[in-house]
């Protein structure tokens, strides 16, 4: 496999599995990861957050209720606890006994089969995000992961450290809501490869300046057929979608 910075220059658009393959599967979880390398998706996006036994989990929310039904915060559960709750049976019947997996488990799956996309959640009030940050690190190069990863944040401070600390490592900013700035002015400041918005943001005008100063695009969500035709109208390169399986399709059929 191409380092990341090798393999982006050489392709049209590359597909991300957004947490997964989460409209087929529980987001964030291992069979959402294996549906999603199933699928093609060269590449498999994950939030992941810090227990309070400091290790690092694929899990979206600050809080356990939405996908295990469990009480309380990430921050204030262990691992052990928070891989004692069923991540699955909320989405389907099917995928009860899905668990939480650490990032680690999450690797083990995607290593030498696509990219990985790791999303930076904004620290939580009174949070030392560092701690985090250090981390996620020590599990990327332990698992010598880090020329295969995409570190993704709305938090554009951690992202310009990590750049400021390790220049190699591969970075996008996601675009905050209302923020006005175009994509070349973020990258100015934090020295990011890429730069990903939501399709409601993904205008001309952040297209048009982004391409120009050789910055690629990401996009998200990408579901159906009429969403891939905007964002490839508008050449977003990093397709992230909760279908990678259907727009593998889609992008095969228009050769
Ligand atoms: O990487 C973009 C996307 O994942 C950001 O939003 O809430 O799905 O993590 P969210
Ligand atoms: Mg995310």
């Amino acid at each position: 496999m191409l380092p990341l910075r090798e393999f982006v220059p050489t392709v049209r658009q590359f597909i991300v599995g957004h947490r997964g393959s989460s409209g087929t599967a529980p987001e964030n979880t291992l069979a959402s990861v294996r549906e999603a390398l199933d699928a093609g998706a060269d590449m498999v996006e994950l939030d992941v957050q810090l227990t309070s036994d400091q290790e690092i989990v694929v899990f979206h929310d600050a809080v356990l209720g939405r996908t295990t039904g469990g009480k309380g915060k990430v921050a204030g559960t262990t691992l052990q606890s928070m891989q004692s709750l069923d991540a699955g049976a909320w989405f389907s019947e099917k995928y009860t006994g899905e668990t939480v997996p650490s990032l680690r488990q999450a690797i083990a799956l995607i290593k030498g089969k696509a990219y990985l996309n790791i999303e930076i959640k904004p620290p939580q009030p009174g949070e030392d995000y560092h701690i985090r940050l250090d981390k996620i690190l020590s599990c990327i190069f332990e698992e010598k992961m880090e020329e295969f990863t995409l570190f993704g944040s709305f938090h554009h401070g951690a992202l310009a450290e990590l750049k400021r600390n390790y220049p190699l490592l591969h970075t996008a900013a996601i675009n905050l809501p209302n923020d006005t700035r175009l994509p070349s002015e973020i990258a100015a400041e934090i020295g990011c490869e890429g730069f990903i918005c939501s399709m409601r943001e993904l205008t001309h005008k952040r297209s048009k300046d982004a391409i120009a100063h050789g910055i690629y695009l990401g996009v998200y969500t990408v579901n159906m057929r009429e969403d891939l035709d905007f964002a490839l109208g508008r050449k977003a390169k990093a397709i992230a979608t909760n279908f990678p399986a259907r727009i593998r399709e889609e992008i095969l059929a228009r050769g």
